[in-house]
């Protein structure tokens, strides 16, 4: 593997290799990071839009594995001072840089920068199109609580016109065999035409009847761009609470964060035993780990 672009130009060989190695990391780890796998090799973190848990686990792992970790933020940038992405891109690939990660609020700013950069480039979240490392780390969660993927019956509820989740989510499960649907108010439709291929709810406990895993999403207000949804609609229809969660038999709860707490679930789902919330979070680690091995091929 050469890049992560997107989710849709993986192999199901290749997605499956990554959540091998990213299982194999989580359990031998203490004997690879000691090897410094990625000594010597310089990785551009160039996160455009904020992030916790994606940056701060892509930057743990470069350092795990010996890597130096360069910082890119717009604030800092001279974006700031109307550099183009493109020119922008152009400037930081006359530098001797091993790979470049990339965060940024358009769709197909990795695929920009894989035009410019001769490095490698990983996405780390893009638009409202892709987010495969999320992805990845939602599952190898899900593998690792015993659940089969060929035969999850999984659904995606809330926000899914705005979230670089929800496609990546149904490319990703799609392609390992699970039966994806979405379930979310009309405000929230996808105008995407591959989203509409899938199965959709109109009603919560429709979506709840069917799933063994609901994935809640955040509402996406910085993209909502003064779009008026109706707040109280969304609580009261499709935010998914403990009383629903069992009266429906749902084995887990995923969120990729960060959570508007009582908005899109139930304040306390969080830490409740089937949320697998900090599971993600913590998986992230290994999936980019591994997507940087893959990627840079640092022998372990
Ligand atoms: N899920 C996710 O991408 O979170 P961050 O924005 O905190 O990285």
């Amino acid at each position: 593997m050469d890049k992560l672009l997107d989710f849709d130009r993986l192999k199901e060989s290749q997605v499956d290799n990554l959540l091998n190695t990213s299982f194999f990391l989580k359990g031998n780890f203490s004997r690879i990071k000691d090897k410094k796998p990625l000594s010597g090799k310089n990785i551009l973190l160039l996160f455009l839009e904020p992030s916790t848990r994606t940056k701060t686990s892509f930057e743990l792992a470069c350092s795990a594995l010996g890597a130096n970790v360069i910082h890119v933020s717009q604030l800092d940038s001279s974006i700031t001072k109307g550099e183009t992405l493109e020119n922008t891109l152009k400037t930081l690939g006359s530098y001797p840089i091993d790979a470049l990660i990339i965060r940024d609020s358009k769709d197909d700013s990795a695929i920009l920068a894989n035009s410019i950069m001769k490095c490698p480039v990983i996405n780390a979240g893009t638009g409202r199109k892709a987010h495969p490392t999320q992805s990845l780390s939602d599952m190898m969660t899900l593998i690792e609580k015993g659940v089969k993927l060929d035969e999850l019956k999984i659904c995606i509820v809330g926000d899914v016109q705005n979230s670089r989740v929800a496609p990546s989510t149904n490319f990703c499960f799609t392609k390992m065999h699970s039966e994806v649907a979405i379930c979310a108010p009309r405000y929230f439709q996808p105008n995407d035409l591959d989203m509409n291929r899938f199965t959709s709810f109109a009603s919560l406990n429709d979506a709840l009847e069917f799933a063994d895993v609901i994935m809640a999403l955040r509402i996406q207000n910085e993209r909502l761009q003064g779009h008026q949804i109706d707040l109280n609609d969304y609580v009261n229809n499709f935010r998914i609470t403990k009383e629903l969660l069992k009266k429906y038999s749902v084995k887990f709860l995923l969120h990729p964060g960060p959570v508007n707490e009582n908005v899109e679930i139930e304040k306390g789902l969080i830490d409740s035993k089937i949320s697998l919330i900090s599971d993600q979070v913590e998986n992230g680690f290994w999936v980019r780990a591994s997507v940087l091995l893959n990627v840079l091929g640092g022998g372990i």
